[in-house]
């Protein structure tokens, strides 16, 4: 064997078609080569600087193997040192705004799975992807021509895509846009008389964009994503190239025909496993035992072939062995697997067969000798999907992953492509996913033939009793056509980086937006799943600052909490002030979504927006606590302007500061909101959730808050405009009321009562609607019961009410609340005085809500009560498990105001975890508490 087959990538001789003189970075280069030969002499002597190794997040790789990925100065499998001159550049390259320009957009919220069909989305395959179509709307709607967009997370670089994209009119078009001659993006609207109208909101042209993961694998996918290739000289090559490795491996694949005389040429093999009969130790084939042909699945029992005894499968053992790996130049154990099924297609045509001796043959033949080339041969690392393959098959190194077979022809075409332009490799890389050991057969679509039989447990690295050796072969030649969309990229439009999202090297104040999708909790383990690929790439991630729940790598929530604010704090820092960030977030737990909103907060971002997808309608609804969220969230958040930073800084510790808040902040907020023809509540313009923003400002800046709610409520109420239990600035309120007029109706939010705090906000609703007496509303309370919190003491509807609303009492004027509602409601009741006796009589009992003078005594008495109760839980020895939620919010914040983050911390500790972690005040308090305590 030749040496340097055996080290791919430091034998390059480019063949490339790239003749012609290149510019990069304000450099001129005779062709392309020349232009990477230079920057990977540059990155060759960068890696030589200790600190730059040292940068947190840096993969695991010798020098030779991460330039070896890398193409630098656009890509680098490790941080990029020349981002900050591609900023410059792109900078330096943007059109001038014209006087006077102020950049403002509302939040924006769009279907983040549109465009999954697309041939590009399915180039490369990854365990959560964002199409690139879906991202264009929000690159479009924020963002100008030439602007620069960042993505922390960006696995397969679709944000780059979508970036290059939005200079493409056709991809622009297939969104249902229009796009006007001189290259005005039109979107459709509703104009004020309800009529549809096409207004301009963007304009076609490429966004920069800088994409950055841990991963080396997927920034090595993003990387070819993003880049142009020449796609005669690749299908030339890559043809060229399976020819080759057909000429030496083709006879791995070859089957004797039924007829005794053709040969055909294998599909794919299925392997079953063997199991131990437990009552006679005989081996029993699963395939030909244990699935039931006829219902097309595996049986829950199963008849032992020997002793006829009834078997379960989950009670059996798999038949082991030992074997010498030459690769480990060890004895490993295995569980067994043979194989039961051989598909083979010949001439054209599909045909099915058991294994037969010559089957057996060429496969004892191909184990039997060493592989030539090299080949991954590393142990996996330890983790939570890597430990099922090795617990149930014995799958402990990478190599394993594979048969042998496949092995071999997967180290013969890399040691080919190794030789060719290294661009070429994502071809290879994009057909991992389907040559592993983790294929299985799908057994509902085998039997019934319809769909596909080839499968595997995404997100996992689960190894199945039957198994699927596809052809590596076939698998390449299938996916040659996928890479053809390359040709539309455009060289240097994007860059890529390997390292943590918070520690990449960009610039602080220069991105003009950011879009995130960030892994969510426990969801998928991207540094294990990705170990098989980056093994192939021989570079590895770093997982320390891999920002996953994981317990092999011992991160909890709280330590992915901490590592979500470190990456969010970076993003804060490179946006430009008064712009946006989108973070989307998909199917996951509450505990999850308010850790995220935590991280956020401390980070300094201000949240505009939230919208949930419903996927059956394809609408977003307007959403604040999720509590099991079940759907695609879009998380839209701001960073404050530098204006009001400044000014604030000023003004924090006076009532100025309050207001100057809500006045910037209503500005970034949606003035209104459509479902179909209505108009919808938008939660963030709620007094409430207004006060919970600037109390939340206020906590993280390290400033006690000035005024308490009570004198915010009736602040706001004397400052701003309030429409619909909104409030709004003037000019926003007369744009709603415009719009009012034409849509009527506003839909209310649905409210699910879980605890107290939901259960008052429903009677706000339900008393402000239509005020009525106790013995109306009970039934009706009663009804919302069914979802309350096993950990929240129930309380009494009676003191709910007692404690947040007034109820008449029939002596003096009737209420205006009331008033309004009975006149409006009953012919009979129109135009009477306040005290008219009819009237009084109808009015007795009914409950309203208080204005916001006597809501300030009323909230003072039950502050007060739950102060009482805290100071309660504050003397416990054990773990609270039924307690007032409401009362630990008003003590930590009472704390949080008296500096007395022991008490926080303290009671923290006494209520189970699940519930501080899913409630965002409390933990706002204790993240703060905390900090404070290990700063002083
Ligand atoms: C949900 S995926 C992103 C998928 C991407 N939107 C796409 O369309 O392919 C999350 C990514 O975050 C990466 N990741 C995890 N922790 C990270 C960190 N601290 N910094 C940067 N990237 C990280 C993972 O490697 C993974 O690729």
């Amino acid at each position: 064997m030749n040496e340097t087959d055996m080290l791919p990538g430091l034998d390059f001789e480019p063949v490339t078609s790239n003749q012609k003189p290149v510019t990069c970075l304000g450099m001129t280069f005779e062709n392309d080569e020349a232009r990477r030969t230079h920057f990977i002499a540059e990155l060759h002597k960068k890696l030589k600087d200790p600190e730059f190794r040292k940068i947190e997040g840096f993969p695991i790789g010798s020098d030779e193997d991460i330039l070896a990925l890398s193409d630098p100065p656009y890509y680098t499998a490790c941080p990029n040192p020349w981002i900050a001159d591609f900023i410059a550049e792109w900078e330096a390259q943007k059109l001038e705004q014209p006087e006077g320009y102020h950049y403002h957009r509302e939040p924006f919220a769009a279907d983040v799975s549109e465009g999954k069909n697309d041939p590009i989305y399915n180039a490369h395959s990854y365990h959560t992807k964002v199409p690139h179509k879906a991202i264009m709307r929000y690159i479009l709607h924020y963002t100008q021509p030439g602007d620069i967009v960042f993505d922390g997370f960006c696995g397969t670089g679709m944000t780059g895509v979508a970036a290059q994209m939005c200079g493409d009119r056709e991809t622009i078009l297939s969104l249902g846009y229009q796009v006007k001659q001189d290259g005005t993006i039109l979107q459709e609207e509703t104009d004020e008389d309800g009529k549809k109208v096409w207004r301009p909101f963007s304009k076609i042209g490429i966004r920069r964009a800088m994409l950055n993961d841990l991963s080396p694998a997927a920034t090595f996918i993003a990387y070819n994503y993003n880049t142009p290739i020449d796609v005669v000289d690749f299908e030339k090559e890559t043809k060229r190239i399976l020819k080759e490795v057909e000429k030496e491996c083709g006879w791995m694949y070859e089957t004797l025909h039924n007829d005794g005389v053709n040969k055909g040429n294998v599909n794919f093999t299925v392997w079953s496993d063997v199991f131990v009969c437990s009552e006679c130790a005989e081996e029993i084939n699963f395939w030909k035992h244990g699935v039931d042909k006829n219902a097309g699945e595996v049986g829950d029992q199963f008849e032992c072939p020997h002793c006829t005894a009834s078997l379960s499968k989950k009670r059996l053992d798999r038949v082991w062995y030992t074997s010498y790996d030459s690769d480990l130049n060890e004895v490993v154990s295995f569980a067994k697997q043979i194989p039961v099924l051989i598909n083979y297609s010949i001439n054209g045509k599909r045909h099915e067969k058991e294994p037969d001796s010559l089957d057996l043959e060429i496969i004892g033949k191909i184990n039997s000798k060493s592989l030539p080339y090299w080949h991954p041969t590393n142990r996996l690392p330890n983790g939570y999907n890597t430990a099922q393959p090795a617990r149930s098959h014995g799958i402990t190194h990478v190599h394993h992953f594979y048969t042998k077979r496949n092995l071999w022809v997967l180290s013969a075409v890399l040691r080919h492509l190794n030789h060719v332009n290294p661009r070429y490799k994502a071809w290879y890389t994009s057909t991992m996913s389907w040559v592993g050991r983790e294929l299985r057969l799908h057994l509902g679509n085998y039997f019934d033939s319809g769909g596909g039989v080839i499968t595997s447990l995404r997100g996992t690295l689960y190894v199945a009793s039957l198994s699927v050796e596809t052809n590596v072969l076939e698998r390449l030649a299938l996916r040659i056509r996928w890479q053809k969309f390359r040709q539309l990229n455009i060289e240097g439009a994007t860059i890529q980086e390997t390292c943590g999202a918070s520690t990449c090297s960009i610039p602080d104040n220069t991105c003009d937006y950011i879009f995130l999708d960030p892994p969510f909790g426990s969801n998928l383990n991207y540094s294990e799943l990705n170990s098989l690929l980056e093994s192939w790439l021989r570079v590895l991630t770093n997982n320390k600052q891999e920002a996953i729940e994981n317990k092999v790598q011992n991160k909890s929530l709280s330590e992915y909490r901490a590592l979500m604010t470190d990456c969010f704090k970076k993003a804060y820092k490179i946006l430009k002030p008064g712009r946006w960030m989108t973070v989307e977030f998909s199917n996951t737990k509450a505990s999850v979504w308010n850790n995220i909103q935590t991280a956020l907060n401390q980070a300094g971002f201000i949240v505009g927006n939230v919208s949930a997808l419903d996927k059956k309608k394809g609408s977003f609804k307007a959403c604040t606590t999720p509590t099991a969220v079940k759907q695609d969230l879009v998380i839209s958040v701001y960073k404050p302007n530098g204006g009001f930073e400044e000014r604030f800084l000023k003004e924090a510790q006076t009532e100025e500061g309050v207001w100057d808040f809500v006045r910037t902040h209503l500005k970034y907020l949606p003035v209104m909101k459509q479902q179909g023809a209505l108009l919808q509540f938008v939660p963030e313009r709620d007094p409430r959730i207004l006060f919970d923003q600037m109390v939340s400002y206020y906590v993280r800046k390290g400033y006690p808050v000035p005024i308490s709610s009570q004198e915010f409520q009736i602040g706001l109420a004397q400052r701003f405009i309030e429409r619909d239990g909104m409030y709004f600035l003037p000019d926003q309120v007369a744009e709603y009321d415009r719009k009012k007029m034409t849509s009527g109706e506003l839909k209310q939010m649905s409210m699910f009562v879980s605890d107290e705090a939901s259960a008052i906000q429903w009677l706000r609703q339900l008393i402000k609607e239509k005020p009525q007496t106790f013995s109306d509303i009970n039934p009706q309370f009663m009804q919302q019961l069914g979802g309350w919190n096993k950990n929240e003491a129930q309380l009494d509807l009676r003191e709910l009410l007692n404690q947040n609303f007034l109820s008449y009492d029939g002596k003096g004027l009737v209420p205006e609340q009331i008033h309004a509602y009975l006149s409006t409601n009953w012919k009979d009741l129109r135009n009477l005085p306040k005290d008219d006796p009819t009237l009084v009589a109808k009015a007795r009992d009914r409950w309203y809500i208080p204005d916001p003078n006597k809501a300030g005594d009323l909230e003072k008495l039950r502050e007060k009560a739950l102060l009482k109760e805290f100071e309660e839980y504050k003397e416990v020895k054990k773990k609270l498990k039924v307690f007032r939620l409401e009362a630990v919010r008003a003590g930590f914040k009472k704390a949080w105001q008296e500096r007395d983050y022991a008490v926080i911390v303290a009671v923290a500790e006494m209520i189970p975890n699940n519930v501080l972690e899913e409630d965002p005040k409390l933990l706002m308090w204790y993240d703060q508490a905390v900090t404070r305590m290990g700063g002083e």
